[in-house]
């Protein structure tokens, strides 16, 4: 007889799993024979005991099955299913740049992606400021605009692993979140249901990251290759740093703008461009669309010279109930914030320190983020023109441009973005953008 309790003691005892004992109990947490109390202990007794690679792949897998897997194979597309995911960043929006540069490069892109979590940003808010554009058409359509496009970006489907979504959720409030194993498990399942063959992993390192050091951040990295592999997809994990925004901006609306002037070839900052390049070429030597890296970046930057690139992203957005003119005439379409004020420097000197995280939250108080997952977007507010790790400024000169609805919710976030950044009056070690590839 299958006992979930049982299931639940094995582990607090630190014993080792069998596949049989973790598909019943995942098949349990679905049909809702396993309650609450028994999922939340035995995620407390895999966060204290932890999983060996084996159980973690048997764990990804019962959770892929527990909803609909996509399948490729019998639309016959003449090139490689290939994904990217990242732990999550601010001013990260090197999937709207990289699934159409991918795209043009050969590669298929179904990329199903979420809102945004904390203090991140989430790659669909920010499509959803687009007018008309659909974050949930159904899969038929999806698929369809992924065979002829080449790229699809949606949201996440209730139908893709629905084990993951009770979990994560009993997970969120048992303090239980922070397991390597569990965040494994939970990332893979989905990416894994969306019939991928093969996986760039951005892990990202410093103030803003999800994972709280650069030791985590190489254990995540080491799980996911491993597990990722284990279970039949091609993984490659490439380390990044999140110790200041990817690009000098940061809000939903305004991360659009900038994924068009860089696909258009209008401002392509520098950090953005670095990291968007290293994430893609992974993808097409995993997918056997490059011999190695090199030849990948000189593939991926044709696509953007030619414009190939930015117009895989126009079809895209066109497909998916967008304006079709959105590249051409981006200021029809994106409204800009009321009010637009510069933040001056407290006092002058290199920016040594930027508190990536409180730069977040500040988007989030401008409305730009969620503080409830209830709660709607501000699609146009946020910050830009952010000055970078580095940089010399003079006490008064603006390091950051507030976009926001009204003065009061501006006059907040100045006081946010002073605080986020420190001075020196030396040039401070700024970190790399790509730390390390781990596969
Ligand atoms: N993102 C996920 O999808 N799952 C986790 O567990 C953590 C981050």
């Amino acid at each position: 007889m299958f006992l979930p309790q049982e299931i639940v003691r094995k582990k607090r005892d630190a014993q080792a799993l069998s596949n049989e004992d973790i598909v019943g109990f995942v098949r349990g947490i679905v049909d809702g024979s396993v309650t609450e109390g028994q999922v939340a202990a035995f995620a407390m007794a895999v966060y204290f005991n932890d999983m060996s690679v084996d159980e973690r792949v048997a764990f990804t897998l019962a959770q892929r099955d527990s909803g609909q897997v996509l399948q490729w194979r019998s639309l016959g597309l003449p090139g490689p299913v290939l994904d990217k995911h990242s732990t999550g960043g601010v001013g990260d929006l090197t999937s709207l740049l990289l699934g159409p540069m991918v795209a043009a490069c050969g590669g298929f892109v179904p990329m199903i992606s979420g809102r945004g979590l904390g203090h991140t940003g989430g790659t669909l808010d920010k499509l959803a400021s687009i007018p008309g554009y659909d974050v949930a058409p159904d899969i038929g359509t999806f698929q369809r605009i992924v065979r002829e496009t080449g790229i699809a970006i949606i949201g996440q489907t209730a139908q893709l692993a629905p084990a993951d979504r009770r979990i994560y959720a009993i997970r969120d409030i048992t303090a239980t979140v922070e397991s390597v194993a569990m965040i494994t498990a939970s990332i893979l399942s989905k990416k894994l249901a969306a019939g991928l063959g093969g996986l760039a992993m951005d892990i990202k390192v410093g103030s803003g990251a999800f994972m709280p050091s650069y030791e985590k951040s190489v254990e995540l990295a080491r799980s996911i290759v491993d597990v990722g592999n284990g279970a039949g997809l091609k993984t490659t994990a490439v380390l990044t740093d999140m110790d200041q925004p990817l690009a000098p901006c940061a809000g939903n609306a305004l991360e659009i703008r900038c994924a068009i002037d860089y696909l258009t070839g209008r401002a392509r900052p520098a950090r953005l461009h670095e990291v968007t390049l290293a994430l893609a070429a992974h993808m097409l030597v995993l997918g056997g669309l490059a011999d190695n890296t090199t030849d990948a970046c000189a593939k991926l930057n044709a696509a953007l010279d030619s414009g190939a690139a930015a117009e895989r992203f126009a079809r895209m957005v066109s497909a998916l109930g967008g304006p079709g003119d959105l590249v051409e005439a981006p200021e029809r379409h994106l409204d800009h914030a009321p009010i637009v004020i510069p933040v001056a420097a407290p006092n002058a000197g290199f920016v040594e320190r930027i508190d990536c995280r409180a730069l977040g939250l500040a988007v989030v108080g401008l409305g730009g983020g969620r503080r409830r997952p209830e709660d709607t977007i501000d699609y146009q507010v946020g910050l830009t023109d952010l000055v970078e790790l580095g940089e010399r400024v003079d006490a008064g000169q603006p390091i950051a441009i507030i976009h926001a609805r009204d003065l009061l919710a501006a006059q907040n976030a100045i006081g946010e973005i002073q605080t986020a950044y420190s001075f020196a009056s030396t040039g401070p070690q700024v970190p790399p953008s790509v730390y390390c590839v781990i596969d």
